[in-house]
C-alpha cells in the first residue's frame, strides 16, 4: 500500500509506511532479519536481497518509513549521523567547494576541517541566518550548501526555501541537517532542499540507546549515487539498530509534542529567572528569527540554550546541582539532559571560533525531555539557587 501524505496523516504513516504484515507469518511487526546473506535460486537470482551491507528487509522498512515522513522516496540508514554526513560529502570531488553554516555540530565541523579538507574539498563558513551571507559566499566551484537548522548550539535558523534558491541558482545542492526538528516539525525537502541528514541517535530513535544516522532524498539520480556510496563505503546501520529506529518512529509525533510543551515551559521559566542572562528557544517571541521559525517549522522541538548570569564557576555549580536533568552530551532522548557546549559537545571547535560565535563559559544547552514539567522546573530552580 502507498502511504501517501495526500491521504494519510504523519502519525498514521509513522506506524504503517513500509511496514506491511510479514508475508510468511502475518506478523504485524516487521521482523528483525538478523542475516548477513540470502539464498539465490540460481547464481544472480534472489528475492531482492543478496548481502546485508547492500540491503536488509528490516533496514529497508525503516528507510521507507523515514523517507515517507520527510515527504521523500529514498532513505539510507547509516551507522551514525557522522558517517551519514561523510557519505553525503563523498558526492563531491577534490576541488569542489562547500558553503556551510558557521554554527553547527562540532563533529561536523571537525569532519569538514580535519578530514575532507585534506582530501582537497574547500569549505567556507558563514552566518546563514542572513541569506545574503550565503549568496556572497557562493563560488564557481560551489557544489554543496550545508545548513544545520536550527543550529547546534545557538539555534540560528536558516531560511531553507531561500537557501535552496541560492544553491540551485549556482548549480549546487542544498543539504539540511534536520536532527534538531525531526521530520515531525520540519521537512526541508518540501521546502526545496535536495538532501536531508539526521543523526537518528537523537529524536528519531529518541531513547538514547543507539547511534545512527539517515540520509534522505527525493531525487532518483542522487539516490542511485547514495546507494552506491553507502554500499561501497559500508557505513550502513546495523539491522538491530534499524529495528529500534523503526519502532521509535511510531511514537515520534507524541514524543515531539511532549518535548515541545516541556521546552516552552522551561524556556519561559528560565527567561523570567534572575540568575539567567539570556535564553534562546525558537518558540519564544524573543528569538530573533521566531517568525521565520514559525513559517518553516510546524513546532519548535525540545532544544534550548541559556546564558547563566555568572562565570564558569557559577555555571559549573548550576550543572553539578541538577538531579532530574543529567549532565551529559547528546540530545533528543525522552530524558532531560543538560551540558556545557564549550567544554563538552563543541570542544572540537577551536577556541577562537567558539568565542566569535558566542559559545562561552556561561553558555548551557538543554535537551528537554518528556518527564513531568513541574519536576523539570523545580530541578532547574533548585540548581539555579547554587549559582
Ligand atoms: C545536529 C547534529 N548533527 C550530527 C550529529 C552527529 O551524529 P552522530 O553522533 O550520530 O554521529 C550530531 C550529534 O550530536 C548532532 O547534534
Amino acid at each position: 500500500m502507498d502511504w501517501s501524505d495526500d491521504e494519510f496523516g504523519f502519525e498514521t504513516r509513522a506506524i504503517h509506511a513500509g511496514q506491511a504484515p510479514d508475508p510468511t507469518t502475518g506478523a504485524i511487526i516487521t521482523p528483525l532479519y538478523l542475516t548477513s546473506t540470502y539464498a539465490h535460486s540460481t547464481p544472480g537470482v534472489h528475492q531482492g536481497y543478496d548481502y546485508t551491507r547492500s540491503g536488509n528487509p528490516t533496514r529497508s522498512a525503516f528507510e521507507t518509513c523515514v523517507a515517507n515522513l520527510e515527504g521523500a522516496r529514498f532513505g539510507f540508514a547509516m551507522a551514525s549521523g557522522s558517517v551519514g554526513t561523510a557519505t553525503l560529502v563523498h558526492l563531491l570531488s577534490s576541488g569542489d567547494h562547500v558553503v556551510a553554516c558557521d554554527d553547527m555540530y562540532g563533529g561536523s565541523y571537525r569532519l569538514f576541517e580535519r578530514v575532507f579538507k585534506q582530501q582537497g574539498i574547500e569549505f567556507s563558513y558563514v552566518d546563514m541566518a542572513d541569506p545574503n551571507n550565503l549568496a556572497k559566499a557562493m563560488r564557481k566551484n560551489t557544489r554543496l550548501v550545508w545548513a544545520e537548522t536550527p543550529s547546534n548550539p545557538l539555534l540560528k535558523v536558516v531560511d531553507i526555501a531561500r537557501a535552496a534558491e541560492v544553491a540551485h541558482a549556482a548549480g549546487a545542492l542544498l543539504a539540511v541537517d534536520n536532527t534538531f526538528m525531526s521530520p515531525y516539525f520540519q521537512r526541508p525537502i518540501e521546502l526545496g532542499a535536495d538532501l536531508v541528514m539526521h543523526s537518528t541517535t537523537k529524536y528519531i530513535n529518541g531513547h538514547s540507546d543507539l547511534i545512527g544516522g539517515v540520509l534522505i532524498t527525493n531525487d532518483e539520480a542522487l539516490a542511485e549515487r547514495l546507494k552506491f556510496l553507502s554500499n561501497a563505503i559500508g557505513g550502513i546501520q546495523s539491522t538491530f539498530d534499524a529495528y529500534l529506529c523503526l519502532r521509535s518512529l511510531k511514537t515520534l509525533a507524541v514524543r515531539m509534542k511532549a518535548h515541545e510543551a516541556n521546552a516552552l515551559a522551561v524556556a519561559r521559566f528560565l527567561e523570567s529567572h534572575p540568575k539567567i542572562a539570556a535564553v534562546r528557544f525558537t518558540g519564544l517571541p524573543s528569538h530573533p528569527q521566531h517568525e521565520l521559525a514559525n513559517r518553516q517549522m510546524i513546532g519548535h522541538g525540545g532544544m534550548l540554550t541559556c546564558n547563566v548570569a555568572g562565570d564558569l564557576a557559577a555555571t559549573r555549580r548550576f550543572l553539578q546541582t541538577v538531579r532530574v536533568f543529567a549532565l551529559a552530551e547528546s540530545l533528543g532522548g525522552v530524558e532531560s539532559l543538560i551540558e556545557h557546549p564549550a567544554i563538552m559537545t563543541h570542544a572540537s571547535l577551536p577556541q577562537t571560533v567558539r568565542e566569535q560565535l558566542g559559545i562561552g563559559d556561561n553558555l548551557v544547552r538543554l535537551s528537554v525531555g518528556i518527564e513531568a514539567e513541574v519536576d523539570l522546573i523545580r530541578d532547574l530552580d533548585r540548581a539555579l539557587g547554587a549559582v
